[in-house]
């Protein structure tokens, strides 16, 4: 049990150092830890103290580059932030496998997001459905009126849909309002839109609207990305082999899925978080598509004619390079820099290639030696390193 209360009233309102002084007494911080959470890095303190609420100190983590990355006939040096060692060893020795083949071949990617909007007390759903579709143009330039800088550079709510559903609370519509956000991630901008035309909808309803919020769920910014892999590179074809298995085993038990998956989200949430990305929503986003028609790989694999491994990857990825945290953080801009990227559709791209490439790895290590030799020769390095 600890011997300190958590209630602290006012804490928001204090200095960083009145908010450590206070904790440190609380808790007996001595000064080298206090020295340590007060290293605030590339940052001035008063921009972390802006960012979120009760900031004491700022924290760390490694900041790594992947190397190999062929996708659409570019290169990419992919930059990483995780801690897990190992991660961008694999994922660079896997790209170089995929090079002999042209590299990852991504589709092209609609930057379309979900707003939805909550309908509730609804007398008469059919006619309320019936009411919405009838007006969805002007609903839609109700929303677009929101934005003149979205819309004057090509983006901009671009249609709806209008779904009743029923619920333990009784039947409900969802509008979605699908907004081209361009290359933000967009929640600023269609929550924007969709907290504007909800009166309109109450009105064409005659329900109320209770939540206005964009969804993470984003089916209509699908990343989607190809590759195939040397057999021999991989290890031969026992390996491919076993890769398969390990894919037929993830598709018929949930219990391995989350881990596949999560494997996949090794690469993708290390970039996102590298350019100042939201790495909740993309989580969020990739596990719920994951589920929609029972928890599923993400990835799928087959071999070709000549027992290579094809792999394809496929999920939301709702990555931006403009706004927030894109914008502001010094990291994220020197990602892009790296990257040598212009567009959030190819930062969604690279995303996609690097996650197949994290999943391959894993499968092929899981396949062959096991993921502890890798792991261990690694931390074997580190150590001799040390020494
Ligand atoms: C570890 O971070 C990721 C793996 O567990 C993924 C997998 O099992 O496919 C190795």
């Amino acid at each position: 049990m600890n011997e300190y209360s958590s209630e602290i009233s006012g804490f928001h309102k204090l200095s960083i150092e009145e908010r450590l002084k206070i904790i440190k007494e609380k808790v007996g911080l001595n000064d080298e830890e206090t020295d340590i959470l007060q290293n605030f890095g590339y940052f001035e303190p008063q921009a972390m103290d802006m960012l979120i609420e009760n900031v004491i100190g700022s924290y760390q983590l490694p900041y790594s580059i992947a190397c190999n990355f062929k996708i659409n006939g570019n290169d990419y040096l992919v930059p990483m932030v995780l801690e897990e060692p190992s991660v961008v060893a694999a994922a660079s020795n896997v790209a170089r496998m995929a090079r002999k083949y042209g590299g990852f071949h991504c589709e092209k990617i609609r930057q379309v997001m979900i707003g939805q909007i909550q309908i509730v007390n609804l007398k008469a759903v059919e006619d309320a459905v019936k009411n919405i579709e009838v007006n969805k143009e002007k609903i839609i330039r109700l929303a677009n009126d929101q934005d003149p800088i979205l819309i004057k550079f090509g983006g901009g709510a671009v249609d709806l849909e209008v779904r009743p559903i029923d619920t333990i609370k009784g039947p409900m519509i969802i509008v979605h309002l699908l907004v081209n956000v361009l290359d933000a991630m967009g929640a600023n901008a269609v929550n924007t839109m969709a907290e504007a035309i909800a009166p309109l909808l109450e009105e064409l309803s005659r329900g109320k609207v209770l939540l206005r919020i964009i969804s993470n769920l984003a089916t209509h910014r699908i990343a989607k990305c190809k590759a195939t892999f040397d057999k021999d590179m991989l290890g031969g074809a026992e390996v491919v082999e076993g890769i398969l298995n390990a894919y037929a085993f993830a598709k018929a038990d949930p219990f391995r899925c989350a881990t596949h998956n999560k494997g996949i989200m090794n690469g993708i949430i290390a970039l996102t978080l590298a350019t100042g990305n939201d790495t909740r929503a993309i989580e969020a986003g990739a596990h719920a598509y994951a589920a929609l028609n029972g928890y599923s790989p993400l990835s799928c694999f087959e071999v070709d004619p000549f027992g290579n491994l094809v792999g394809e990857l496929e999920l939301p990825m709702a990555l931006g390079i403009i706004g927030g945290l894109t914008k502001t953080h010094p990291l994220a801009r020197i990602s892009l820099k790296i990257l040598g990227i212009k567009k959030a559709e190819e930062l969604a791209q690279v995303a996609v290639a690097l996650g197949l490439c994290q999943n391959v790895a894993a499968l092929r290590a899981l396949a062959a030696e096991g993921i502890q030799a890798g792991h261990m020769k690694l931390h074997k390095r580190k150590a001799e390193k040390i020494d």
